[in-house]
């Protein structure tokens, strides 16, 4: 399990800060407008982190229940969204014996790394999805969008920690799916002397067909389109009865 998700889970909101997620999730929030319209709705999210989606869907919804395979991402998620439910799982084989109007898989997805346990979080998605209900998967990329990127960010604590990051990728790897992403975090507390951590965390990309493909052959009527950060956002219904 990476560090980044377990001893530094408690940096995770100075390094990425919920009110950054406020417009992505009002672009998802406009895809189903007929979810978020239903008497009492509900919300799963697969690899919630640290809640930051969660924050502002949670509004849209009465009933929101987050997952995730870290206890420490939870109990970060679980600070700052004390109404929701929080369950430890991974997304290839939860099962809750429920099912959701809307089912949501951030960039949670990214980590996963084969075409078959894609197939097992979508049969995941699908088992836990009403009829007539919606799963939304949003990775960071898909084989044709794929780049290279360098990124920096981090925020300023009230008690005076701070931190910073800086991220850069790798191109795809001679297997043609994964890639590797580099996290370097300055984290001060103070009066203690500056913390410096260097992670290698491997993410994968798809081609589209094949997200598409599989998707269709779990059950789901699916279509992608483009949000304003050039990302294929995933829509799957699941059929009506
Ligand atoms: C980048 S963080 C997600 C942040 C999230 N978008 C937010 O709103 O805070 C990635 C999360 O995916 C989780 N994760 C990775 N693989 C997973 C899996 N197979 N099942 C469930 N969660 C997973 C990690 O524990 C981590 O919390």
């Amino acid at each position: 399990m990476q560090k980044f998700y377990n001893d530094l889970a408690d940096w995770w909101h100075l390094i990425s800060d919920p009110v950054d997620y406020a417009e992505e999730v009002d672009f998802f929030r406009q895809q189903i407008p007929e979810i978020i319209a239903r008497d009492k709705n509900s919300y799963l999210e697969l690899g919630s982190g640290g809640g930051n989606n969660a924050t502002h869907f949670k509004q849209d919804f009465d009933d929101v229940v987050l997952t995730d395979l870290s206890n420490k991402m939870l109990r970060v998620s679980h600070n700052l969204n004390p109404e929701c439910d929080h369950i430890k799982g991974d997304m290839r084989s939860l099962r809750l014996g429920r099912a959701f109007d809307f089912i949501f898989v951030h960039d949670a997805i990214d980590y996963i790394l084969s075409l078959g346990d894609l197939q097992l979080v979508f049969e995941t998605a699908y088992v836990h999805c009403k009829p007539d209900g919606v799963a939304m998967f949003v990775p960071d990329f898909v084989c044709e969008t794929f780049r290279i990127f360098t990124d920096s960010g981090g925020h300023d604590a009230d008690d005076g920690r701070t931190a910073r990051l800086l991220e850069w990728n790798e191109p795809i790897a001679e297997d043609g799916i994964t890639y590797k992403t580099h996290y370097v975090f300055a984290l001060y507390t103070p009066e203690k002397p500056m913390r410096l951590e260097h992670e290698i965390h491997t993410l994968a990309v798809f081609p589209r067909a094949d997200w598409l493909r599989l998707l269709h052959a779990t059950g789901f009527e699916a279509h992608t389109i483009r949000d304003n950060f050039g990302r294929d956002i995933f829509i799957a219904r699941k059929p009506a009865l």
